[in-house]
């Protein structure tokens, strides 16, 4: 018997190994399809791996009769229709620890990046001005980093913020005082996190209990001084809330990877000298890639061969 498996969206090459090298699989690798294009593909497809860029739908997965799994090649699964898979009978496979140390570093490479005006004072020096006076950043050391959502990503974030000095301060549905003193960190609520942070990162999934935590009632509670990092998923902070605030002065700075549409082209996020971005790259190194494409890989074959996935 012979698998068809759909590759959806730009894979790492080394990392999808493992597929082309079985005998009982056949790979249509087209990324980057149009709608009515994948939706017909889609028709004659065992398995489909996506990343982000594509959104599986209802009507995608409805117009799959023989699709049996969907492997997500990263952590967040908000780009693929859970219940509509639930109903038609396909496992939704993911990668959940392939991309952390990559999007971790990407956080640390933001919140320096913001502390230190680091990319404003590129974009003035590239356009001939030696602006120092108005480029003053900020230290990191004995500043309070708030995270809210301590898991695989967030706990790695604030490991490296012990290392730059930082007093950590978290919230998480998981987090017992217990268990952030046993980490040498703080445990808060959410209210707490907000009013100490002089930098606050989320790192929680998008799910209707986390859109739009960071709203306007939530950046009212945090100092004027504060900046705000969001590398995690666009739709947990509230861009408008978010320009408001910076407009007005009441937050200080933001670092965004994602955005609650993208691609973010035009944003009017992007206008303001605070803010710094980078397009959704949180996961985007050689390394993690190659991580997550082998994990969704070994997993999609151990289910269409009969098995379970290995990967939690
Ligand atoms: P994880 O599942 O390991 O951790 C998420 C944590 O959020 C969990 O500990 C959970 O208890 C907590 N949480 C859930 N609801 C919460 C709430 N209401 N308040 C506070 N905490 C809450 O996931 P992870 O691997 O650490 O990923 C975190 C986020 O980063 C996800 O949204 C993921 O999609 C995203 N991500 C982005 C990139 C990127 O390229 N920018 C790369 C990888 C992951
Ligand atoms: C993820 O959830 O893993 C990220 O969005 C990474 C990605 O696929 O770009």
């Amino acid at each position: 018997m012979t698998f068809r498996i759909l590759i959806c969206d730009p894979l790492s090459e080394d990392g999808v190994k493992p597929l082309y090298e079985a005998e009982d699989v056949e790979i249509i690798d087209t990324p980057g399809m149009e709608f009515d294009v994948l939706k017909q593909k889609l028709a004659n497809a065992d398995a489909a791996i996506v990343r982000s860029q594509t959104t599986m739908t209802r009507e995608l997965i409805e117009a799959a009769p023989n699709l049996k799994v969907i492997g997500r090649a990263g952590v967040g699964v908000d780009n693929i229709d859970l219940d509509a898979a639930t109903e038609n009978g396909v496992i939704v496979v993911n990668a959940p620890d392939g991309n952390t140390m990559s999007t971790a570093e990407h956080t640390m490479a933001m919140l320096m990046a913001l502390a230190r005006n680091i990319p404003q004072a590129y974009n003035l020096l590239r356009n001939g001005r030696w602006e120092r006076k108005a480029m003053v950043g900020v230290e990191l050391k004995d500043k309070t980093l708030g995270i809210i959502g301590l898991g695989r990503i967030g706990k790695e974030v604030a490991r490296r913020a012990k290392g730059q000095r930082m007093d950590v301060i978290a919230y998480d549905p998981f987090l017992t005082k217990e268990k952030a003193e046993k980490i040498g960190i703080e445990y808060g609520g959410v209210e707490d996190v907000l009013k100490a942070a002089d930098f606050l990162t989320v790192h929680t999934p998008l799910m209707k209990e986390t859109h739009h935590l960071i709203d306007r009632e939530a950046l009212k509670l945090m100092k004027p001084s504060a900046r705000v990092l969001n590398c995690a998923r666009g739709g947990i902070i509230d861009e408008e809330a978010l320009y408001e605030a910076l407009k007005e002065k009441r937050i200080a700075g933001a670092a965004l990877d994602v955005f609650e549409n993208e691609p973010a082209v035009g944003h009017k996020l992007l206008e303001l000298d605070e803010v710094i971005a980078t397009p959704h790259l949180g996961a985007s190194t050689v390394e993690a890639q190659e991580n997550v494409a082998v994990d969704v890989s070994e997993d999609i074959l151990h289910i269409l061969r009969g098995g379970t996935a290995k990967h939690p």
